[in-house]
């Protein structure tokens, strides 16, 4: 069968991960997903640079809108960032019947309710597992792992640059100012890294979420948002005398708060702020730029997933999952095809919740 033709719009950090690994696994791939994926055409400003990481198999190109041209592309792949020309970018994509996946949550979490709802009226998937908590299978297991559950609340450190300032602070005495420089030079903090030490890129994720936990509308700014910058270092110092860790939290749960009549009043929480937490809970223990995300549902419990949040290879896996969900999606019979549950991003603008 014809391999899925993809195409990159931004070849950085996980693009070229989602590159080397498609290459690396392709045959278990393949598999997996009942034929080959393959990314024929990548966009990028620095077309020298992104030849350099694809070869000369692949087709590149300097203006994304080639590869949105490109009748042959069955995919696009949306690595760009940020609110601006990636919102044109994924939105002219779908309308030009294209599947799209992204990793951009701040995108998704601000502009989410046109893009799903464009994407439902022109029959194409937009998939977004990498846009939160990178390789962690969040969204996966919120949709379908748990599907049988009522969502009670979500809690998770999902913010590998602020989790990786926080301990290395704690550990090692260090200032909060080197500990940034250090995350940047990793390669885990966004390109603008006041949107990773003021809570905002956590409450990007804790905002889908949320949206995806409690099938309500994305509602960004609808959330708390507070994020490091005010802590000190004595703040983490008297926090682990008192048996605690100071963890930045993205939380999300159901409330019901009694009026006076003695009626409910049902609504969802979401916030991002600096936690104390019991330093023997095990969300405590996760140090450096790890994540983890809390899930309580009325029927399992809790259950906890753990894992790298950032970096090439682990959101490269994401983006590489919704791709093979594409890839099987597009081989269903068409009269009985039925999108995964991760795809059926169109109930949220159907579901009409409000946050209070
Ligand atoms: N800046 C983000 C973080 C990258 O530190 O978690 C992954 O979304």
């Amino acid at each position: 069968m014809k391999p899925i033709q993809v195409g990159l719009l931004g070849i950085g950090t996980v693009g070229s991960g989602t590159f080397q690994v498609l290459a690396r696994n392709q045959e278990e791939i393949r598999r997996r997903a009942g034929r080959g994926i393959e990314i024929t055409m990548v966009a990028d400003l620095d077309t020298a640079r992104a030849r350099s990481i694809v070869g000369d198999g692949v087709r590149v190109v300097g203006d994304a809108r080639e590869v949105i041209a490109n009748p042959d592309i069955d995919v696009v792949v949306e690595l760009i960032g940020g609110y601006g020309i990636a919102k044109a970018l994924v939105l002219e994509a779908i309308a030009a019947g294209k599947h799209v996946v992204t990793a951009n949550k701040a995108l998704l979490a601000v502009h989410g309710q046109e893009i799903f709802k464009a994407a439902h009226e022109q029959g194409v998937v937009v998939a977004f597992e990498a846009a939160v908590a990178g390789g962690i299978p969040i969204i996966k297991a919120l949709r379908e792992g748990l599907t049988a559950n009522q969502i009670q609340w979500v809690a998770g450190i999902i913010n590998g640059t602020t989790n990786f300032i926080l301990s290395e602070m704690r550990d090692k005495g260090l200032d909060f100012d080197v500990v940034l420089k250090e995350a940047q030079r990793l390669g885990y903090a966004e390109a603008d890294p006041t949107f990773d030490i003021e809570g905002v890129d956590a409450a990007h994720k804790a905002t889908i979420i949320s949206a995806i936990a409690f099938g309500i509308p994305v509602q960004f700014d609808k959330a708390y948002v507070e994020g490091i910058t005010k802590l000190a270092a004595a703040d983490i110092k008297y926090a682990e005398q008192l048996g605690y860790r100071i963890k930045l939290l993205g939380i999300t749960k159901r409330t019901e708060r009694l009026q006076a009549d003695g009626t409910a009043v049902r609504g969802v929480e979401l916030r991002v702020h600096p936690c104390l937490v019991p330093a023997k809970r095990l969300i405590a223990n996760v140090e450096g730029a790890m994540n983890a995300v809390l899930v309580q549902g009325d029927a399992v419990g809790a259950t906890l997933y753990y894992g790298k949040g950032a970096g090439s290879e682990p959101t490269a896996s994401a983006v590489i999952a919704d791709l093979i969900d594409i890839a099987r999606l597009i081989d269903a019979d068409p009269a009985h095809r039925v999108p995964p549950l991760a795809f059926q991003s169109h109930t949220l603008a159907a579901a009409g919740g409000e946050l209070p």
